[in-house]
């Protein structure tokens, strides 16, 4: 079946890799690559696809909900992969704002876009949304998180991701948007942004 996957955030450090394995390995797949480009984002991480005929990067500020509404209707989406988010822990002390507006609104107007372009009808519809572990709150030198972990946010960073996480889940719960909710622990790797704990150690 040939679909239209949206992945926000896709010049960043996790979606940049997500959307290249996306694209190499479905070639009947259209993968659009929604991003505004912040100190975060940059298109060289996809170098290496970005001629590919199944692959679309519109620049775009996901709490801009004229324009994402119109990205739904120009590329007919039928996915959506949530992961542009302002993402740094220690950014979120000095500037809680940004992440109030970006994870919270912007994520808002993701799924109201997704709902209203799909009229209800979910049928092969997907809003999957990638959040973090840290919703729960911190462990101690024991233990684990599971998804029935009470929700236990500190920082300003856990505290928008936990209510975009709570919007996420109103809209299934209300309107029966099909989504899917992941909460993954720290990552690392190859085109993470330097200010992030492993690659500036
Ligand atoms: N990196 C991790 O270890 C980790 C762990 C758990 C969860 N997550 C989650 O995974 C997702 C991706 O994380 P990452 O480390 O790749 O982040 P990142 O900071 O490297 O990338 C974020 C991307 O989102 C884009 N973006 C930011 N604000 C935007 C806006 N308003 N409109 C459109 N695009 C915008 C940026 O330009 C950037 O390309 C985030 O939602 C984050 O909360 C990350």
């Amino acid at each position: 079946m040939k679909r239209n996957i949206l992945v926000t955030g896709g010049a960043g450090f996790i979606g940049s890799h997500l959307v290249r394995l996306l694209v190499n390995k479905y070639p009947k797949y259209h993968i659009i690559n929604m991003d505004v480009l912040t100190y975060a984002g940059n298109l060289e991480n996809l170098k290496d696809i970005e001629h590919k005929e199944n692959y679309s990067f519109v620049k775009c500020d996901i709490c801009d909900f004229k324009k994402v509404k119109q990205v739904f209707v120009d590329y007919k989406i039928d996915s959506v992969i949530h992961l542009a988010a302002e993402s740094h822990v220690d950014r979120s002390i000095e500037d809680p704002f940004s992440f109030a507006q970006t994870n919270v609104m912007g994520t808002l107007s993701l799924l109201q876009a997704a709902k209203s372009y799909w009229k209800d009808n979910f049928e092969n519809k997907l809003f999957y949304h990638v959040s973090t572990d840290e919703v729960y709150g911190s462990l101690g030198e024991k233990g684990y998180f599971t998804e029935n972990t009470n929700y236990d946010p500190h920082s300003p960073y856990s505290a928008s991701k936990a209510s975009s996480d709570h919007f996420v889940r109103a809209f299934s719960d209300t309107y029966g948007l099909p989504v899917v909710i992941s909460n993954c622990s720290n990552n690392y790797g190859s085109y993470q942004f330097p200010e992030k704990l492993i690659p500036f150690s």
